[in-house]
């Protein structure tokens, strides 16, 4: 596996293989990896010749006051985990590689609609910041197809978007969300629980698979989030919002709508916590 952290030679290992007819995958990621992100590697190599994973802790997705500093970062044990995976190429580079001019003088992406809602919301400029990096790294890389985790549903919407009215020729690839047994979302994130916030931590996906119940049992989608964000709080958690969407733009889940996504974020301790569940309902019999 080849290790890059500058643009310029980056450019030049992957239009060598572009040369030689080899398709490219891209996993875009900040490192910390465990087994969901390797799942994604798998799935890239799957699908293309030749595989590049990034690592990039990026300042733009965190606001003042977010765990920017605290972030893990795990770098020899990451190149370790990749190398065995069968990636080709780790891309690493430096924040002023990056944002040679600044963070504050970056251009920006903006996907109006889907930017600044759900955690959006309660993070102001976390989606731009996805958005540009990820933007940034789909010229440098110039991928054929980019793995993104379902975990960040949210943030897989705004990709596609993006992708799409940018008119970036890469297929987006979505892989479902990798769980501990006990049902919990991995992420990078779950190292700041304690080991009782640990124990507590798997009753958000109970919460939602209760609330997915409840919704094809007919309930309202609103008397279902209001229960479902006692109970969290009832859990230890601080619900920052749970949420019935519609899985096809994200807008807020209407009669009728079949097609559904449970989003939703909470904290337990220190650890801002996410996850989501796809709820298909059966047609209305006729
Ligand atoms: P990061 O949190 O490192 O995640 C990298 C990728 O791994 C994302 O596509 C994320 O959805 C996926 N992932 C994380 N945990 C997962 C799990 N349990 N199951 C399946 N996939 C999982 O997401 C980011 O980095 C950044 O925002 C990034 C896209 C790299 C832009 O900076």
């Amino acid at each position: 596996m080849q290790s890059i952290h500058e643009i310029v030679p980056m450019r030049a290992l992957v239009s060598d293989w572009r040369r030689s007819g080899l398709r490219i995958g891209l996993v875009p990621s900040m490192g910390n990896l465990h087994a969901g992100h390797l799942a994604l590697v798998r799935r890239a190599l799957a699908g293309a010749d030749r595989v590049v994973v990034s690592i990039f802790v990026n300042p733009l997705q965190f606001s003042a006051g977010e765990d920017l500093a605290a972030y893990p970062r795990t770098p020899d044990e990451d190149a370790e985990a990749l190398r065995s995976a069968g990636c080709h190429c780790l891309f690493a580079p430096s924040e002023a590689e990056v944002y040679p001019q600044g963070r504050e003088r970056q251009t920006l992406i903006e996907v109006p609609g889907l930017c600044n809602v759900l955690c959006g919301a309660s993070r102001p400029g976390h989606f731009q910041g996805v958005a540009t990096v990820v933007a940034k790294l789909f010229n440098i890389v110039q991928p054929d197809m980019a793995v993104f985790g379902e975990k960040d549903f949210q943030q897989l919407m705004v990709i596609q978007r993006m992708t799409a009215e940018l008119c970036f020729p890469i297929e987006i690839v979505g892989v479902p969300i990798v769980r501990e047994p006990d049902g919990l979302a991995m992420s990078s994130r779950n190292g700041y629980l304690s080991a009782d916030e640990r124990a507590a931590a798997p009753a958000l996906y109970g919460t939602l698979r209760r609330l997915a119940e409840r919704l094809r049992a007919g309930d309202a989608p609103s008397d279902a989030e209001w229960d479902a964000a006692r109970e969290l709080s009832a859990a230890g958690f601080k619900p920052d919002y749970v949420s019935v969407r519609r899985r096809a733009d994200l807008a807020p889940a209407v009669v009728g709508d079949r097609a559904l996504v449970i989003l939703a974020a909470a904290w337990l301790g220190k650890a801002r916590l996410i996850d989501n569940l796809d709820v298909d309902l059966p047609d209305e019999p006729a």
